[in-house]
């Protein structure tokens, strides 16, 4: 279909899954064992209720904001997704256009489909931002030269990634992998095999001080996923903490960072109010009132992930990517006027009502 006529962040999906190859598909859209932290991710966004105020002046209404110190148009930004090119062959670069010209933020994932190097280069300016996700190798010295090599590149933060200490059981992969193989196949689906060799199940607290002594850059942890943790990592002097469950793909019946959020806001308040810290949001944010939710509950920002890869399907590359963006964006702020929000700042906790989530 035209470009026009996909409305909405979902309409891309279905797109998505007619145009991807059966491996892409499975790649992309599963999550691990029963998926049911991925639906949580969805269903925990329809039990926050919000509380709109009236007759507030929304004439003007802005989605500018500042994430790490670095200006962004949106308060949401691309999450980093591996293996890009089922999507389109161009994948990253892409998104690093798509991104430029909308003013979006980029996080590029460690074992992206092409170099850091030449995403980087696709940026359409100079001072447009862009990160990297560490997964932090075994060998020191890997770790240390992928680091110099983000700083080369300009790179403006690095978030490690700290929800896969192993790979989460990805079961609409390893059946493709079966059937291709035959029943007795080992037990390898395409994400073990990409990842395996990245994960590093002997990282520990202790490591970070080690990466905040060889690089300068400001350090997000990825995946986040309980007030404890959440403690721990301001007390390591991290610049922001980053609530996920990785889209659902790691521990299943792991919590939806929605819930991680309202931990944190109930037992270390402190950490929300802490202009030391950022807090980031991950997790099916599909829709504008799903990013003011997680705003008004405290956080700067929110990443999307499948749908960024989703919407440059079907042929549709960088265009799709930017329609993506503009949907989001006209969702943000079509609510944030008929919630009474003119402004990011706007967004306060009042605004939602968070009881029924609360019982889960
Ligand atoms: C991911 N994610 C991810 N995270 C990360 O830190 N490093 C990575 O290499 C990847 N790779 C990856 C591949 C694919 C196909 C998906 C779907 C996800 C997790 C990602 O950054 C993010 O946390 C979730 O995808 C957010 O959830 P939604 O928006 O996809 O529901």
């Amino acid at each position: 279909p035209p470009l026009s006529n996909i409305i909405n962040v979902d309409d891309f999906e279905l797109v998505a899954q007619k145009y991807l190859s059966p491996e892409g598909w499975a790649y992309y859209s599963s999550a691990a064992e029963d998926e049911t932290s991925k639906q949580d991710n969805a269903r925990l966004f329809q039990l926050l209720k919000l509380r709109p105020r009236i007759l507030r002046d929304v004439n003007s209404i802005t989605t500018n904001t500042t994430i790490l110190g670095n200006e962004s148009s949106v308060p949401f930004f691309i999450c980093p997704t591996g293996f890009a090119k089922y999507a389109h062959p161009d994948a990253e670069l892409n998104l690093a256009a798509a991104a430029g010209k909308e003013g979006v933020h980029e996080i590029i994932p460690t074992s992206p489909s092409m170099s850091l190097e030449q995403i980087a280069e696709a940026r359409s300016s100079p001072s447009q931002s862009q990160y990297l996700q560490v997964y932090v190798n075994r060998d020191r010295s890997k770790a240390e030269s992928l680091i110099r090599r983000a700083e080369k590149a300009g790179m403006k933060g690095l978030f490690i990634t700290v929800d896969s200490p192993v790979l989460g059981k990805r079961e609409r992969d390893d059946r493709l992998k079966a059937l291709s193989l035959g029943s007795d196949a080992p037990n390898t689906g395409i994400a073990k095999i990409g990842s395996s060799t990245l994960l590093n199940p002997g990282l520990k607290w202790e490591d970070l001080a080690w990466i905040r002594s060889i690089t300068k850059l400001p350090l997000v942890l990825k995946g986040v996923q309980t007030v404890e943790d959440a403690i721990i990592a301001y007390q390591h002097g991290v610049e922001g903490i980053y609530l996920s469950n990785h889209g659902g793909r790691s521990v299943d019946t792991g919590q939806a960072p929605i819930l991680t959020l309202l931990e944190i806001r109930k037992y270390a308040p402190e950490l929300i109010r802490t202009p030391k810290l950022q807090i980031f949001v991950d997790g099916n944010i599909r829709r504008g009132t799903d990013v003011i939710k997680c705003l008004a509950l405290g956080a700067t920002a929110v990443g999307v992930g499948r749908p960024c890869l989703y919407s440059m399907t079907g042929g549709y590359g960088e265009e799709g990517v930017r329609h993506l963006i503009n949907i989001l964006k006209g969702e943000i702020m079509g609510n944030m006027g008929l919630i009474g929000a003119p402004s990011i700042q706007d967004l306060v906790p009042a605004m939602v009502n968070s009881q029924r989530a609360e019982m889960e």
